[in-house]
This record gives C-alpha cells, structure tokens and sequence, in this order.
C-alpha cells in the first residue's frame, strides 16, 4: 500500500426531501446563482420548478445556463463562464446527471482562469480557484457530485478530454433517489455499467496489500449486481433507487482507490469513441470492458481469478488461473448482456473505418494505464475485438 493523503470536502446529502437544504447551504456562498441542466428532463419531472421555488425563498438572483449536452461541449462550458463573467456570479447549482455537472465544473473553472476553456481542459491546467458550486444529482453513474473530475468535449475537433482540480469539489450534493425515478431505463443501464466500470479501473492495478479496498471494491460490485436487475423491474422502487445512488458515488469519490492507483485505460480507450460517435459514455464501457479485461489478463492473471472468484463466484478448482478468470469475464458479459446493455460497437452501427482515428485520439499524449500500459495497437486490437 502506498502512502496517501485523503481530503474529500464535498458535503454529500442524502434522501427525501432534502432539496430545501439548498436554503440553508447556498447563501453561506452568494446570491447570484447560475443554475445549470440540461435539455429538459427536469423541466419533465418537476424538480426545475421545485428548486427554483427554493432559490425564490432566499431571495437568490437566478440566471439559467439550459442544454447542457450529454458529452458535454466545451462551447456550453464558454457559454455558462461568459455568463458568470458579466453577472458576477457568486454561485453555481448544477442540477442533473455527469454532463451537466462536469459541465458546471469546467464553468466554475473557466469563469476564473485568464485564457480560453479549451485551452485550460487541453492543458489540463489545475486551476486554484473557481466559483463556489453545488448540485443537484438525478441521475446515478458518474460519481462527479463528489469528485473533482470532469470530462468534456471538443465537438469541432472530436476530442474529449478528462480535466479537473481540486478547486472543482462540488461544495455540496443533494441526493434524493426520487429525483432519480424519471431516469429512462437505458440511462439507468448505462450508469449501473458505468458505477461497476469505476470499481474495475481501481480494482486492477499492480501494488500489493490492499486487502480492504479489494474486499470494499467486491462487495461495492456485488451490491450493484444484485440490486440493479430488481431496479430495472421497478424503476420507481426507493430502495433499489437509493441503493445504485449511493453506489454510483461511493464508486468514485476516493474511498475506494486509497494507497494505490487504479488503471483507468478502459475510459480512455472509450473516450475516444463518444469523441467520434457521441455515444453514451456507460454503452461505450459495456462493449469495451470485457475486452480489455482479456487483453489485460497476462499482466496478473491472479488478479482477475480473484474478482472471478469472489464476485462471479466461479469454481477454481481444477483450472489454471486463466481459466478462471476467463471464466468470470464471461460472467461479467453474460451480466450486463443480461441487463440489456451493449456488447458491440455494431449495436451503435460503428463499424471498422474509425478505428484508426480513435485510435489516434486515445494515444494522442502517448501510451497509457497503469496496470497495462497500453500501445495504438493494443487500442486497435480491443477496438476491433468489439466490433
Ligand atoms: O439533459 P437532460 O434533459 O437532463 O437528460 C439527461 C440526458 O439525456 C438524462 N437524465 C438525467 N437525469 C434524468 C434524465 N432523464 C430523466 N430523468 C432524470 N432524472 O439522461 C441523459 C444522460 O445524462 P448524462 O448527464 O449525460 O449522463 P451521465 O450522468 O452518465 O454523465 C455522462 C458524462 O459524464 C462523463 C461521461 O464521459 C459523460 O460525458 N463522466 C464523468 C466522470 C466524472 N466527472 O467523474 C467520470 C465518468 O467516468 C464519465 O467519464
Ligand atoms: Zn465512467
């Protein structure tokens, strides 16, 4: 294990009703409040008009950033800094899924650093101050209502890049699992698939004595995997709802990677493929994991046997650890086939004459991963395992 430092400041609020802590949360930081969301689905539901009864109650001056992308665009994130430049805004609240609050991120950042949006996401600049922020969450798979990662997308030049800071830990969540019964049944596919794909990305990765953090990786994966099929049977069930919204954030917030670093491959590699195609990011993963994980198998063949074992619930005995491991990755292909989720990139009519390009793109500062260092050709090679 190695050394490490945790410090996560977002204040994570959780269940019913507990939108009106926005009234007691966002005047410790300002009055002037850019509310961030996207193109519509909470105008749908309802929560646009119970959170700006909220902000009526503390008097806030509210100005709209609406249509945030899914993918979000680099030119939403120039439109809502434009916005908090000339309004002086004090604070932002970003109610939605990934998009809308990676989006507000990239906001929050470029409303306070000197040079354009892309060029601070391109550059990854780790920007030391930003416009205080909280949000709404109603959609569960990112994890970013408690993280300070964003990804975002450059439409014109097909890239989409990871970005963040510490200065971008959303102030505040609000988490309240009915905000998340509207989610369609194919988003709520995508999230489950993207949650789990977070514990993967830890889970393989090359230190030694992490005993607790695999145990707590497992049972995350676990609790997901027998949760999410009751959820798909009843969308509106509180607890299923509660249960993958807690998960989603637990996945990614830095519980569970303290003491090493996970691989993190796989996202880029799918990254790569929304920059082209614009597909949902957890569809991108459920196609591309699995092989991967093949791809990967030789690095550590005990690691996979060990997820095969404890979460598939393969028998080991009488078979090498390849075998075993082999074995649980269909497990995992045979789960998410069995949620619905996408095996192929042929289910988004991609077929084999971008793969180059992606390829390109997901190379584009060289080789990367850390538990399996990943050339172009490794890249193609699961690009075309996918097809
Ligand atoms: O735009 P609206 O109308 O809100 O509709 C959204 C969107 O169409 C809809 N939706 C959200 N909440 C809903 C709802 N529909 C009905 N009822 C609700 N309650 O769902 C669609 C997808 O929303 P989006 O925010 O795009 O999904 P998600 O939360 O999966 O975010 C995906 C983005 O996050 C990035 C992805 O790459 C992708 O761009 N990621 C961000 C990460 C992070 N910041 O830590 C890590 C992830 O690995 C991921 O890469
Ligand atoms: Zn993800």
């Amino acid at each position: 294990m190695n050394n490490f430092t945790f410090w996560n400041p977002t204040k994570l609020i959780f269940g019913k009703e507990q939108l009106e802590k926005l009234k007691s949360e966002i005047p410790q930081y300002g009055s002037k409040v850019l509310v961030v969301y996207g193109g519509g689905s909470i105008k749908k539901n309802g929560l646009y008009g119970k959170v700006m009864n909220e902000l009526k109650e503390i008097d806030a001056t509210v100005f709209e950033l609406s249509g945030v992308e899914p993918n979000p665009r680099v030119s939403s994130v120039r439109k809502g800094a434009e916005i908090c430049k000339s309004e002086g805004i004090d604070f932002i609240l970003a109610v939605g899924g990934g998009s809308v609050i990676d989006c507000t991120k990239a906001i929050a950042g470029a409303a306070k650093y000197d040079g354009d949006a892309w060029d601070m996401v391109k550059n990854k600049v780790r920007v030391t101050e930003a416009i205080p922020f909280g949000t709404v969450l109603t959609l569960a798979a990112t994890g970013s209502e408690m993280n300070s990662g964003a990804v975002i997308t450059n439409w014109e030049t097909h890239e989409k890049l990871s970005w963040g800071s510490p200065a971008v830990f959303p102030k505040f969540s609000i988490l309240d699992p009915e905000n998340t019964y509207s989610v369609p049944r194919d988003q709520t596919i995508y999230g489950i698939v993207d949650m789990m794909s977070h514990v993967f990305e830890h889970y393989f990765h090359l230190e030694e004595n992490t005993l607790f953090q695999d145990r707590m990786c497992e049972s995350l994966l676990i609790t997901i995997m027998e949760t999410a099929p009751k959820l798909l049977d009843d969308l509106e069930s509180y607890e299923h709802r509660a249960t993958i919204l807690y998960s989603g954030t637990m996945a990614l917030n830095g519980m569970l990677n303290m003491g090493y670093n996970g691989d993190w491959a796989t996202h880029n590699v799918e990254h790569a493929v929304s920059a082209v195609y614009d597909i949902p990011h957890g569809g991108g993963l459920a196609i591309l994991f699995p092989n991967w994980m093949k791809h990967a198998l030789h690095v550590k063949p005990e690691r996979f046997k060990q997820l095969a074992v404890r979460v598939f619930n393969v028998n080991p005995q009488g078979k090498s650890d390849e075998e075993v491991a082999l074995e649980g990755i269909e497990h995992l292909r045979s789960f998410w086939n069995s949620i619905d989720a996408p095996s192929t990139l042929a289910d988004y009519n991609i077929d084999d004459s971008k793969l180059e390009e992606m390829a390109d793109k997901a190379t584009y500062n060289g080789p990367f991963g850390r538990f399996m260092m990943l050339e172009k050709e490794d890249v193609l090679s699961i690009y075309r395992a996918s097809l």
